[in-house]
């Protein structure tokens, strides 16, 4: 593979014995062809001197937040701007709980905070600590931000300890990151994604809103994104990260969500709504916080306009994937929806039952298209997305294929 060449690698390296296997994968990534810069903590410097890496980088190695020499080199920033890939290796307990917090107490932690590009950790530890269900839950809460988790490895380890804690060696390391940068199966191909849910507001402090997390909408903007399409994310309020590469653009309202999509559609090949856009808005919003009263109230409301049914009525439309949320009859108005909306495809979900759907970790999908159908098995919403994008890339392709006024 011949994927490194020139790449922009952020090598951070912390305090871990394995820090002495990072200068192996300077010198593996240098001769890739890659250009890599090197960070490291105060406390990697008890294990490795900078001048190991300054030597096989061919670059100075920065480890100070504060460094007088930063202006005629690059500064946090800049050096976060940089960089194609940030990989932190060997990542320790402590490296991992900080960036968990998202701390910034050194340079590391701040270009991680600071990076919009694609982080990778590579955990090296003592067994014991790897099992401590403090680091896995800041593992699992790195992983739920998008933040890559290779490794660690399982053996003998520098304490005498046997289990798993070792860092990936480099060579793994180095496919890990080969494959990071394969063109995948939607490189180039513009994927206009909605997620999360909308509020329609009542007054000032009140709205209308439904339980969507985002969470399965964001996950498919991962794994397209993992595919190498360009992903523009159109999303209601949610408390989740945008992950890092995505286009972002934040709504409120259904007819904020609908503007933003509208002007986005003419770059998109393919679009996908996922949302739980609010299909009804209050008539008329009050100024000022209604006040209470002891009578009974009643909110007039009006239809919103449905954003997917207006994408796929478009002369010129992208391949359009709509969602089904149902508490019942999944099938017959999943179907329903496909055939009335003009969609190319469509991914129902059961909601309301506690299994999946709404707010929910995990989802099983049953995808609908017109002479087809794959069920996609209950799982976590990232291994969902992942299999809901790869069957979306083959039908827009078997679309584009055979008959191009679809695509
Ligand atoms: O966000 P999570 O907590 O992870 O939950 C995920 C999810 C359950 C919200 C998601 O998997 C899902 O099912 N999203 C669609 C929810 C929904 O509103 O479904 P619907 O059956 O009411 O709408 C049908 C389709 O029309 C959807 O693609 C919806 O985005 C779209 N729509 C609906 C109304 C409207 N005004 N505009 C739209 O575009």
């Amino acid at each position: 593979m011949q994927t490194l060449i020139n790449k922009k690698i952020l090598l951070g390296v912390t305090g871990g014995i394995a820090a002495y296997k990072s200068a192996e994968l300077v010198r593996l990534l240098i001769k890739a062809g890659a250009e890599v810069r090197v960070v490291m903590t105060p406390a990697a410097r008890e294990f490795v001197q900078p001048l190991t890496y300054q030597a096989l980088s061919g670059h100075r190695v920065y480890v100070d937040l504060f460094d007088a020499e930063a202006d005629s080199a690059m500064d946090h920033i800049e050096l976060a701007r940089w960089c194609d890939l940030m990989l932190v290796a060997p990542a320790s307990a402590d490296f991992l709980g900080k960036m968990s917090a998202g701390y910034a107490d050194n340079l590391l932690l701040t270009l991680c905070l600071a990076s919009r590009q694609l982080v990778a950790v590579a955990p090296a530890m003592n067994q014991q600590m790897y099992a401590n269900a403090a680091t896995a839950a800041n593992l699992e809460q790195l992983s739920s931000r998008g933040i890559l988790v290779w490794g660690p490895d399982a053996g003998e380890q520098a304490c005498g300890d046997v289990g798993p804690g070792r860092m990936l060696e480099p060579a793994h390391l180095l496919t890990n990151l080969e494959i990071c940068f394969k063109p995948g199966k939607l490189h180039g191909i513009g994927i206009l994604l909605t997620a999360g849910p909308t509020r329609e507001a009542i007054d000032p402090v009140r709205y209308i809103s439904n339980r969507s997390s985002g969470k399965m909408g964001y996950a498919l903007a991962r794994a397209a994104l993992h595919e190498g399409a360009e992903v523009t994310l159109v999303s209601g309020p949610v408390s989740l990260a945008p992950p890092a590469g995505v286009k972002m653009i934040s709504v409120e309202s259904a007819a904020e969500m609908l503007d933003a999509v509208m002007q986005e559609v003419p770059g998109s090949d393919v679009f996908i709504a996922c949302a739980a856009v609010s299909d009804y808005r209050v008539d008329q919003q009050a100024d000022h916080k209604i006040k209470k009263s002891t009578q009974t109230m009643t909110l007039d409301l009006v239809p919103n306009t449905d954003i997917l049914a207006a994408v796929s009525a478009l002369a010129e439309r992208p391949f359009c994937v709509g969602f089904a949320a149902e508490t019942r009859d999944l099938e017959k108005y999943a179907l329903d929806k496909l055939k009335r909306k003009n969609l190319d495809m469509i991914a129902a979900n059961l909601v309301g039952d506690g299994s999946g759907g709404f707010e929910a970790d995990v989802n099983r999908l049953e995808v609908f298209w017109d002479g087809g159908e794959h069920s996609i098995a209950l799982a976590d919403k990232r291994e969902v997305a992942k299999q809901l994008i790869e069957l979306i890339g083959e039908r827009y392709t078997d679309a584009l294929s055979g008959n191009p006024s679809k695509a």
